[in-house]
């Protein structure tokens, strides 16, 4: 594969990321901890190979905390989910945080292997916290492609 860059997000990203959002996660909101965010509205970064977008985090600061809002790769296995959240981690340190931290679902096996291999650690879980989320977002599916129930939040942290 041809290498790829990563710039921040600008202004003129917000209806690219508000697609992709929905793409991939069913609508243009995301809801972690019973709070709806829009992350066309948040700052990020977004990684491209020759023009092309084939990755994107979102995230949001607050309270010396940064939150990884979103994350998707549309090359996996090349590096560039790494490369997005290194970015992240970044950009918190930057902006002074002590934390950086994400919400998963129990189901998303494949993301729990991704953040723990990369030094984030299990810090929460909130049992049957999506029937919640769903009344918010009620296009999160009750099962997901391999047919696990979506079903409760992890979340993950790494102290910076
Ligand atoms: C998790 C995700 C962002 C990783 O992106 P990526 O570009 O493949 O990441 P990298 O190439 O840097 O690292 C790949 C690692 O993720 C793992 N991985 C997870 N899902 C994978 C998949 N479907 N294909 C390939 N690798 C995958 C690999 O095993 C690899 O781990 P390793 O450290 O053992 O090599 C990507 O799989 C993705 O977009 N998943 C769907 C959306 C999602 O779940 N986002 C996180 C929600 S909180």
């Amino acid at each position: 594969m041809p290498g790829f860059g990563l710039r921040p997000l600008t202004p003129n990203d917000r209806d690219l990321v508000r697609q992709k959002t929905i793409a991939s996660w069913g609508s243009a909101i995301v809801v972690a901890r019973g709070e709806v965010l829009r992350p066309a509205e948040l700052p990020g970064f977004l990684a491209e190979s020759e023009g092309e977008p084939i990755g994107l985090l979102t995230y949001v600061v607050r309270a010396q905390s940064c939150e990884i809002v979103t994350l998707d790769s549309w090359r996996e296995g090349s590096g560039i989910g790494s490369a997005l959240v290194q970015a992240a981690k970044q950009a918190a340190i930057q902006a002074g945080c002590r934390r950086l931290w994400l919400v998963t679902t129990n189901n998303n096996t494949s993301a729990l292997h991704f953040y723990q291999k990369r030094g984030f650690v299990l810090c929460a879980l909130r049992v049957e916290a999506i029937a919640a989320s769903r009344r918010l977002k009620p296009e999160i599916p009750l099962t997901d492609a391999e047919g696990i129930p979506i079903r409760d939040e992890i979340e993950l942290e790494m102290l910076l």
